[in-house]
């Protein structure tokens, strides 16, 4: 386990201790995510940034295996998209963009979140979760009509900018402020989401510029560009992967809600009319995709937006089963010309597109599929982390291991030499040699088998190759599976193909 600072610093809003940010990141309830928020620290996938300095609250870092698997799941999403469509292409815009970007795209305006504060406890909180929550626990009392009643109230008064509404809502449902037990409220308020920062080395208001807060309003500006670099006709797609950066109220969920954090998302241009017909075609692709990785039918499910962002016409949620439960993990929405209608508008730069099978020009119409890939990593440590018994009746003892599926494996397989003499190491740095183009390996011969099997187990590798006496009689070695940790013998020759066949993308775009 990792130690626990309790120290406090002047700028102590944005620094917190590491108990507030690994133990109690879950708001201070258990649901069995403090193990796998441990596990993830302690076995290298995610650490508090700048820990040192005790961390900066809703920020962090990958290990050596959260960034391989990190990686994994990113190309896994670009493969699905780039490779597997003809019509989508990829993109990598710039962070920073021109300020009058996030003006066409109503992000100035309407990129907040309503917040409200509780007198006595002073912890701010977001009005619209403080109500999900209580329809939440509504639900699970059997009262699924006044859970489903609240939250259409919520959607009415949010869509409304009703504020004291909202407030008196949280008010009449005696949600009480978790710290303090009071319904001491404030009002409610807007605050905006996007941070700022200057550009050039004068510091006048001319030169602020946005972090992005998401990554698509880089596709929109370049739809022309890639239109015509790429030779591409509607509908088609353009897929980008990158940062994004947003001033959570509440940031105190692991990497659920960061401050910096990374985007998959898609934007697919199409005719104007179109919309509903290819927004349900995305919903079942890109639901299709979170099985692919090996997430169970029953921990996935669509959840339809009670409040519409201001750029949709419909929109929905993927949403995954956590410990804490069913939350977003990528959102389908239809954009309408809402962007590129409105960067025509300020920037008075054409964002049309001659249709030649209708003889006609217009804005297209745009279906988004935004995935985080912090969430989705989140979701896959979640889905992995198992503990079960193992092992006979006298000797049980509880096992540890993360059942990722091997194309997404932070490492692949582990070389494993029995004893360290005999000439088997040599036979296991041969084949490691053989192997490292290929596959991401590691070569281990200290410690016992038994404790370098656990290793393995703890970082979700799905194979651990043993050299062992009788591979140097016949060339053949043990290969023992994680999730059985069943054992079989095979030919040296034979285990590139084998782990090939396991590992290798195509293995989960054939459920695509
Ligand atoms: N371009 C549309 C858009 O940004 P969103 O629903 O605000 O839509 C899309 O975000 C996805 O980005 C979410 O489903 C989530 O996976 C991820 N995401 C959003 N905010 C995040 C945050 N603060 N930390 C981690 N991931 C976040």
């Amino acid at each position: 386990m990792f130690e626990i600072s309790v120290q406090t610093y002047a700028h102590k809003s944005i620094v917190i201790s590491l108990q507030e940010l690994f133990l109690e990141a879950m708001n201070e309830q258990d649901f069995g995510i403090k193990e796998i928020i441990s596990h993830a620290k302690e076995y290298g996938f995610v650490y508090p940034s700048s820990e040192i300095y005790d961390g900066l609250q809703a920020v962090y870092d990958y290990g050596p295996y959260g960034a391989e698997l990190k990686n994994n799941l990113k190309n896994l999403w670009w493969q699905a998209m780039v490779k597997l469509n003809e019509n989508v292409v990829g993109l990598d815009a710039a962070i920073f963009m021109h300020p009058l970007t996030w003006k066409a795209s109503g992000h100035v305006d309407s990129f907040n979140d309503p917040m409200i504060d509780n007198k006595d406890s002073k912890k701010r909180y977001r009005a619209d979760v403080l109500l999900e929550d209580k329809a939440a626990e509504l639900a699970t009392n059997g009262s699924q009509d006044k859970a489903d009643a609240l939250l259409k109230e919520m959607g009415k008064l949010l869509d409304a900018e009703n504020l004291e509404g909202v407030r008196q809502l949280i008010i009449d449902n005696e949600i009480a402020c978790p710290i303090s037990g009071t319904l001491n409220w404030t009002e409610v308020r807007q605050f905006n989401l996007m941070f700022s920062t200057q550009i050039g080395s004068v510091a006048d208001d001319a030169n602020n510029i946005y972090l992005r807060p998401e990554t698509a309003q880089g596709i929109f500006v370049n739809f022309l560009n890639v239109q015509k670099t790429a030779r591409q006709k509607i509908p088609f797609g353009i897929a980008q992967i990158g940062k994004a950066f947003r001033n959570e109220i509440v940031a105190r969920q692991f990497i659920f809600r960061m401050r910096e954090f990374e985007q998959m998302e898609m934007q697919f241009f199409i005719r104007p009319g179109e919309e509903m017909e290819w927004y349900e075609h995305w919903k079942q692709i890109r639901l299709k995709w979170h099985r692919a990785l090996g997430i169970p039918n029953e921990d996935l499910r669509f959840h339809d937006h009670d409040k519409l962002a201001h750029y949709a016409n419909a929109a929905v949620d993927i949403e995954f089963k956590f410990p804490f439960g069913f939350k977003e993990v990528e959102g389908i929405h239809s954009r309408t010309d809402f962007d590129l209608g409105n960067h025509q508008e300020l920037s008075r730069k054409k964002m049309q597109y001659f249709d030649p099978t209708i003889n006609k020009n217009y804005v297209p119409y745009v279906i988004e599929t935004s995935a985080g890939a912090d969430r989705l990593f989140f979701m896959l440590l979640c889905n992995g982390f198992k503990q079960v018994t193992a092992g006979a009746e006298a000797h049980q003892k509880q096992r540890t291991f993360l059942k990722f599926h091997p194309a997404l494996a932070p490492v692949k397989a582990a070389i494993l030499p029995l004893v360290k003499k005999d000439g088997l190491p040599e036979i296991g740095r041969k084949i490691f040699e053989d192997l490292k183009y290929d596959f991401n390996l590691i070569y281990e011969d200290a410690q016992s088998i038994g404790k370098r099997y656990t290793r393995q187990d703890l970082i979700g590798t799905p194979f651990c190759i043993a050299v062992d006496h009788q591979t140097k009689e016949d060339e053949t070695v043990t290969i023992r599976h994680r999730d059985t940790m069943e054992q079989e013998r095979v030919k040296i020759s034979a285990l590139k193909g084998i782990i090939e066949k396991e590992v290798s993308l195509k293995n989960i775009f054939r459920e695509l």
